[in-house]
Order: structure tokens, then C-alpha cells, then sequence
């Protein structure tokens, strides 16, 4: 069996009890971009979110601009320098737009930091108290594949609208939301071999589980291998699939992200929703591209996934996938690049039951992942 789901219950017990980073979800993800008030209203106008809080010159912040915005659980911070000679203005020249922190909700960011530094975390941050009038907040971090870092978030003290630094941001401009609801999961892309040694620091640093592995077997079409393996926190809150390349024909998908972002990198992150049907019938509205596959995907579905409650003909009409595990079904599409350059994109999920990944699209998204890494010359 090349899948594995590796959770004897015995282990999973011991993992809870011993959970030495509890995480309540996350809380953040902040993005560097080139031009943070657009890439705001991107986010706004094409997803629904809300303006929430902005930091920058007009509030004290000399060297950057950033813009919070909000979709019910899901926070994304949209940050940009304001100067050329910058630490951030070198990470966009370098990976251009993409993200910077996935930041995670903690009782006691201290705590996080010291267990997680203690076993092995490169420290990216040392825990840190901000306060102002609405309360206080205690930041620390550590380093994760890439650029990447992991921010605790300790923000039970605070009533303002996001942290210390922030004010209320309160334009007239609100786009109506689209049903987005919270983070189901974020993806790595790591370089090649460098899949097991990121399981191991999940494990080892922050006391995660492996629960899925795909190997290339799995995950194969003609040109395009990757393998996978599902990395999850002890309550399942917090789930980080680490991608690396695999031999195939061609170029691996994962091996073109790599070159385009020059580096490793978040390759996707998972949003969900209560309706895929309404949420994408209005992203699509609204000028987000997704992968499409070819019409006859639907022909088996029901044969494959059996019985399902969406209509066949709107799913169909959308291009959702549908998948099925033990425990239930899930559906899933995924948006094309949100930026110029190959790298990252957005899945919309919808799980009823399942808590798997949609191995059984594998093939016939990956074949569309290849027509447009081939439209981009990069097969
Ligand atoms: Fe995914």
C-alpha cells in the first residue's frame, strides 16, 4: 500500500498528553508583496475579505506598510517596504509575492518558543510583549523550510483590532464576503531530499504527526512526480503537507516552483468553506482563475465517489473535484498562481467527512497543473 495512515490510537494518546506546543489554529499568515495596497484590495475585491487594521507611516511604522484583512477565522497580513534597501524589499526582489509567517495561536508564546528552541528551532524571533491601550500581545518565532517562520501569537490579553502597531482600518470600500471560513491547511514545497528532514523537524521541534503519506507512486502522471507527506498537530487544528520533487519525465510542478520562487517556499494554502458551489460560483465572478479539468472528469465521478449531495451538472459546471475516504467526501478546486510568476495559489475545500486530500484528483489535476506549466514553457 504506497498510502499510509500512520495513527495507532496508542500513539496519538501519548502524543496529546505530551503536547508540549499546544496550538489553538492559526492565527496569521502574513505575505510580503511588492505593493501591499493593491495586493490588499486584491484580497478584498477577488475574495471577499475585510479591511480589518493597517500599520505604516501615518502610525509610527517608517520603513512599511501593512494592510490585515478578515474572512471570518482566516487573517491575512499584506506587508511591503517603503524604502529599496530593505530586508523585505531583498526577500520580494528574490521570491517575489508570497509568504513570509504562518503564525499560530498559543496560550504562552513564551513556552512555545523555549520548547520549540530547545529541541532544535532556529530562533526567528525571541518572545516579545507589545502593548498599548487595548492590552497586550507576546510575539516569538522560530525559523521552518525557506524563509519561511513560525510566529506564535499569545493575544488572550487583547482587545484591539489585531496587535500593538495597528490601527482600525475603516474604508468605505467593503466587498461582499464569499463564504471563506478558515485555514484547513498550508503546503510547503521543499527541495529535493529535503521532504524526510522537514517531517523529522515537525516532529522533533514542534511535536507533530506524519497522518498521510503520497509517495510518487501516488502522485505521478506522465511528467509531473511529487511526494508528500501530511504533517499534523496533536488536536489536527494545524496541518502542513511538505511537497518535494520526485523523478518523472518532465519537469516536476514542484521543481518549477522552486526555480520560479528561487527557493522553498509555501506552495498553496487550503481555504474552507460551507459551500464550495456559492463561494466559487462567486470568486469566479469576481476574476479568480482556477485549474480546470477536461469535461469527462465528471463522466465517472459518481462511479468513483457514489453518492454525493451537490448536483453533478453545477459541480461540473464549476469544476469541483470530488474525492471519498472511510470517513466521508470532500470537495476541493484550486485557484491558478495569484501571482505572475509560478508559485503560489489557493485551494477551496469543502470536507464533509473526509479528513484526507483529494488523492483520487491527483492524476487528473496534475495533467492540468502540466498544460499550464507547458502554456509557460516549463515542461
Ligand atoms: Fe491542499
Amino acid at each position: 500500500m504506497p498510502t499510509t495512515i500512520a495513527a495507532p490510537k496508542k500513539k496519538a494518546a501519548r502524543a496529546a498528553q505530551e503536547d508540549f506546543l499546544p496550538l489553538e489554529g492559526t492565527d496569521h499568515i502574513e505575505f510580503y508583496v511588492g505593493n501591499a495596497k493593491q495586493a490588499a484590495h486584491f484580497y478584498q475585491s477577488a475574495l471577499g475579505f475585510q479591511p480589518v487594521a493597517y500599520s505604516g507611516p501615518e502610525t509610527g511604522v517608517r520603513d512599511r506598510a501593512s494592510y490585515v484583512v478578515r474572512q471570518n477565522k482566516i487573517t491575512f497580513v499584506l506587508t511591503t517596504p517603503i524604502r529599496a534597501k530593505h530586508p523585505i524589499a531583498d526577500h520580494i526582489l528574490k521570491h517575489g509575492d508570497g509568504v513570509k509567517a504562518i503564525a499560530l495561536k498559543v496560550k504562552d508564546a513564551t513556552s512555545a518558543w523555549k520548547e520549540t528552541t530547545k529541541r532544535g528551532g532556529k530562533s526567528y524571533m525571541e518572545p516579545k510583549t507589545l502593548t498599548d491601550k487595548q492590552g497586550k500581545i507576546v510575539l516569538s518565532g522560530i525559523h521552518t523550510y525557506g524563509e519561511v517562520a513560525h510566529v506564535f501569537v499569545e493575544r488572550d490579553d487583547y482587545t484591539g483590532p489585531f496587535m500593538p502597531g495597528f490601527v482600525k482600518w475603516d474604508p468605505s470600500f467593503r466587498a461582499p464576503e464569499t463564504g471563506l471560513q478558515h485555514v484547513d491547511h498550508c503546503v510547503g514545497n521543499v527541495g529535493w531530499n529535503q521532504m524526510n528532514p522537514w517531517v523529522k523537524f515537525y516532529e522533533d521541534v514542534m511535536g507533530f504527526r506524519n497522518i498521510l503519506t503520497f509517495d510518487d507512486k501516488d502522485i505521478s502522471t506522465e511528467y509531473s512526480a511529487l511526494m508528500s507527506k501530511v504533517m499534523s498537530n496533536g488536536n489536527g487544528f494545524v496541518k502542513f503537507p511538505i511537497n518535494e520533487p520526485a523523478e518523472g519525465k518532465k519537469k516536476s510542478q514542484v521543481e518549477e516552483y522552486l526555480e520560479f520562487y528561487d527557493g522553498e517556499g509555501v506552495q498553496h494554502i487550503a481555504m474552507a468553506t460551507n459551500n464550495i458551489i456559492e463561494t466559487v460560483t462567486a470568486l469566479q465572478q469576481r476574476g479568480l482563475e482556477f485549474l480546470r479539468v477536461p469535461s469527462t472528469y465528471y463522466d465517472t465521478l459518481l462511479d468513483r465517489v457514489g453518492h454525493i449531495d451537490e448536483e453533478l451538472n453545477a459541480l461540473k459546471r464549476i469544476g469541483i473535484l470530488v474525492d471519498r475516504d472511510d470517513e466521508g467526501y470532500l470537495l476541493q478546486i484550486f485557484t491558478k498562481p495569484v501571482e505572475d510568476r509560478p508559485t503560489l495559489f489557493f485551494e477551496i475545500i469543502q470536507r464533509k467527512g473526509a479528513k484526507s486530500f483529494g488523492k483520487g484528483n491527483f492524476k487528473a489535476l496534475f495533467e492540468a497543473i502540466e498544460r499550464e506549466q507547458a502554456a509557460r514553457g516549463n515542461l
